[in-house]
């Protein structure tokens, strides 16, 4: 193989001729946005998840913005992970609440450990925000006795893991198999569907809940915060002979323009279609790559996991070992055509974070995470010629 042949990111859309006619066919109906596309992707998001609910938005952002707008009260202090994109946090912070940045396991989870000793100090702590990190769920057992013993408000971010599962233990002892975002122990559960997940819409995001009236409210605020019933203002709403004024609509909170299309909500009910196959591909993407570190430098986050969803393949190499900086590694990776990424920077190391007063966390595990991890190519067309191709130059240059 030669250097210039290949141009390997670390994660891709995977677009097919049913993907392109179920946007077309969008694009000859009456509707491009609020039609029936919207619903009849939330209904699909609630088959596959086993959730009651979803609302479908713009973006993963946006469905972090609208469940912090719903979940937390100005000032209130939130349990999360300092190993994610900025949005996890950010989305504490625009609503006025405040991030506690808790360490992570050798996984690149949050751990739940940690939190539970601080939940047993803390009493004013209010919320916990979860992210499935790469795909591989937080200990759900461990969730589950977090929200029965603090009754703290529960937030999963599974940007990383839409059709991923988890094990638990029902009452009866017995072990069952569910779906990531079912939110079995959670308030709520929210993805994104940018391209480099495992299904896209373009941009977009989803919450998805089994509570009613976080349902309603998520529904409002993705749309100016205006209701079309139950108004408040009976006088402008009704005509003297008591009919209903059919123009109106009130403005009941304060929300947003966080609507999706259908012409993307259809790409995504025919990506969702394919996810499970997308998945198996990951799967067998990450045990080749298993099998071919073994017994070398380069340390996988964990052994092979079949309920991870794998929307990262993530690597731990000692650098302290070798004459090559991880920076090195990467440009010379680069070079030979191959981009390989950080998940992630540690959030409260931000300049931004820093002015309001983190960076200092004690956090041994995340920042010596931060020195050795960088993600693998992974995405469903990554071909077996493409990743022999990483195998082998990630070796030459890690000697
Ligand atoms: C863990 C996590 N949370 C939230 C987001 C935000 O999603 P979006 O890019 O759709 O706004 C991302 C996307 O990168 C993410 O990885």
């Amino acid at each position: 193989m030669e250097n210039g042949e290949f141009k390997i990111p670390y994660g891709k859309q995977t677009i097919d001729e049913n993907d392109k006619k179920a946007v077309i066919e969008v694009l000859d109906s009456d509707y491009l946005t609020t039609g029936p596309k919207v619903e009849e992707f939330e209904s699909a998001l609630c088959e596959y998840t086993g959730a009651k609910y979803a609302v479908a938005v713009s973006n993963g952002t946006a469905a972090l913005h609208i469940s912090s707008l719903i979940l937390l009260q100005k000032g209130d202090l939130v349990l999360t992970t300092p190993n994610s994109f900025l949005a996890t946090s950010n989305s504490i912070l625009y609503v006025g609440a405040k991030p506690i940045f808790v360490d992570i396991k050798e996984d690149g989870n949050i751990n739940l450990d940690k939190c539970i000793e601080i939940l047993e100090k803390n009493k004013n702590i209010k919320a916990l925000y979860a992210v499935h990190f790469s795909g591989n769920p937080v200990e759900m057992e461990k969730l589950k006795y977090i929200k029965e013993k603090f009754n703290i408000k529960i937030l999963e971010d599974s940007a990383h893991a839409i059709g991923a599962n988890y094990k638990w233990r029902m009452e009866n002892g017995e072990w069952r198999i569910s779906k990531i975002g079912n939110c079995k122990f959670s308030d709520i559960a929210t993805f994104s569907f940018h391209p480099v997940k495992h299904i896209t819409t373009g941009e977009g995001g989803a919450i998805l809940t089994n509570d009613e009236e976080i349902y309603k409210k998520a529904k409002i605020l993705r749309n100016h915060g205006m209701v079309k019933e139950n108004f408040i203002n009976k006088d402008l709403a009704y005509d003297k002979k008591g009919n209903l004024n059919p123009w109106y609509y009130e403005m009941q909170m304060l929300g947003f323009n966080y609507r999706i299309t259908d012409i993307q909500c259809a790409l995504g009910l025919s990506q969702l279609k394919k996810l499970d196959d997308f998945i198996a591909k990951r799967h067998q993407i990450a045990k080749k790559y298993d099998k071919a570190f073994e017994n070398s430098i380069i340390k996988p986050l964990y052994p092979f996991n079949k309920n991870s969803a794998y929307h990262l393949y993530v690597v731990r190499v000692d650098f302290n070992k070798l004459n090559i900086t991880k920076a090195e590694l990467f440009y010379k990776m680069k070079e030979a055509g191959i981009f390989l990424q950080l998940h992630y920077i540690p959030i409260n190391k931000q300049p931004y974070y820093k002015k309001l007063g983190y960076g200092k966390e004690d956090l041994p595990n995340m920042y010596k995470y931060y020195e050795e991890a960088f993600s693998l190519p992974i995405y469903p067309s990554l071909s077996e010629v493409e990743q022999n191709y990483v195998i082998e130059k990630l070796k030459e240059n890690l000697q």
